[in-house]
């Protein structure tokens, strides 16, 4: 009742109260449960993190031990969900693939959807946290006709996905070492980012009482978008684009500019950082290592730096402060460690997910009411019915 504030976009409205991550979009900030992101992508594993952002701690030797094991025992996948996978072409899109994966999870793992006590919320989350990277990785081996494996139990959690996404058949893999520190990095920083898209989608859609594998599948569609997460998708198809017509990045800024184009610089522009992204700091000097001790010479790299540039000097740009966000330098690492572009979005939703969970936790956890925005009708009045004849 009373009057309805309209804010399209929710773009100054406060959905809820959090005690999980810390975003100063003025000053560039951003503290995972009051950890700064640089220290936690420097110092911390990811395991950790995702430790960190659910339970609000960040684990003790034993606690991370049990955490690891448990998440190591719930790993198998159901083989059924090899018949449901392999039903997809293999020119699906991986983000559909894992959307539908995460919801048909729930099949296998009915007793899931009920999460009335904290023990029940905890095995749940453990199950998807152990068996959403072996699904995330099969829609890889889908589009690549691979057999579909489980998680290798004896090899830590990057080092498994890893081998899950690449391993050939009978192929004895090892990843290499500064793929798997650069994944771990790349998956933290990612890992949560307040009430963005996806977030406030799993959000709403876990206050209905619906269960955490379908919360978690509504976040991954939300996040395909390519104003989300799918800009990681969407920059290296725009870079490829700069570079196949010739390399001259001011055409590109100037088809952004221009109202009457929908061109935008794809990983440009955020909601709330009005300064650089922290992630994208951390993520560019992590693209120029991991290329440099790759042996990777990719001239995309090269374009997106004058991109970067010239966008950063130019009004327009200025003006509006749009710097870069997350998703500008991700993919060229991606690339860089052999994963293809249309797996990108897929691996940030592997980061994402203990963001997820940790924000569908503390929704339930704080009985939060059901989501349920109101509007400003600006629609008919009543209207007689008009029989098919007379229309
Ligand atoms: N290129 C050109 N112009 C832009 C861009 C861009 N990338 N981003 C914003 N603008 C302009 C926009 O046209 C508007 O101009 P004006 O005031 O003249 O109308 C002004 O800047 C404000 O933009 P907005 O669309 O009102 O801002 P928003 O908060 O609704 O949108 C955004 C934020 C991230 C969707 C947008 O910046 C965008 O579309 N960026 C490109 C896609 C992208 O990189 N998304 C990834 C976001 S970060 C991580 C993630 O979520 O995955």
């Amino acid at each position: 009742s009373g009057v309805i504030t309209l804010d399209p976009g929710y773009k100054n409205t406060g959905s809820c109260e959090s005690a999980i991550t810390f975003l100063d979009g003025e000053k560039g900030v951003l503290r995972y449960r009051g950890y700064s992101i640089e220290e936690l992508a420097e110092k911390a594993d990811f395991l950790e993190v995702v430790f960190l952002l659910i339970f609000g701690e960040l684990p003790n030797k034993e606690q991370l031990d049990k955490f690891k094991a448990d998440i190591i025992e719930q790993s198998e996948v159901n083989d059924d969900m090899k018949t449901v996978i392999n039903g997809f072409p293999s020119s699906a899109h991986p983000m559909g693939m894992l959307s539908s994966l995460t919801s048909a999870l729930i099949a296998f793992n009915p007793k899931s959807v009920n999460v009335d006590s904290e023990e029940d919320m905890y095995k749940a989350i453990v199950k998807l946290l152990a068996k959403f990277p072996t699904l995330a990785a099969w829609t890889l081996r889908r589009r690549n006709d691979l057999p579909l494996e489980n998680r290798d139990k004896d090899l830590g959690f990057i080092e498994s996905l890893l081998k899950m996404m690449f391993a050939k058949p009978g192929e004895d893999y090892v990843a290499d070492k500064t793929v798997v520190d650069a994944l771990d990095k790349l998956l933290i920083l990612h890992a949560d980012h307040e009430q963005n898209c996806s977030t406030s989608t799993v959000r709403i859609v876990g206050s209905s009482h619906a269960g955490l594998f379908a919360s978690i599948s509504a976040g991954v569609s939300a996040l395909w978008g390519p104003l989300h997460g799918g800009a990681n998708q969407a920059v290296i198809e725009m870079l490829e684009e700069i570079k196949n017509d010739g390399g001259d990045t001011s055409k590109f800024i100037a088809k952004a500019k221009d109202k009457e184009d929908p061109f935008r610089l794809m990983g440009f522009g955020h909601r709330v950082y009005k300064n650089f992204d922290p992630r994208a700091k951390i993520i560019k000097k992590a693209a120029d290592e991991v290329l440099a001790a790759l042996g990777v010479d990719d001239p995309i790299l090269e374009i997106a730096k004058g991109l970067e540039k010239a966008a950063l000097e130019d009004e327009y740009f200025v003006e509006r402060k749009l710097y870069p966000n997350v998703d500008f330098y991700s993919g060229i690492i991606y690339r860089a460690m052999g994963i293809p572009t249309e797996m990108f979005t897929v691996m940030f939703a592997v980061g994402r997910l203990p963001g997820w969970i940790a924000q569908w936790r503390e929704m339930r956890l704080g009985k939060e009411p059901i989501g349920r925005p109101r509007q400003v009708y600006i629609g008919e009045t009543l209207r007689s019915f008009k029989e098919l004849d007379n229309r």
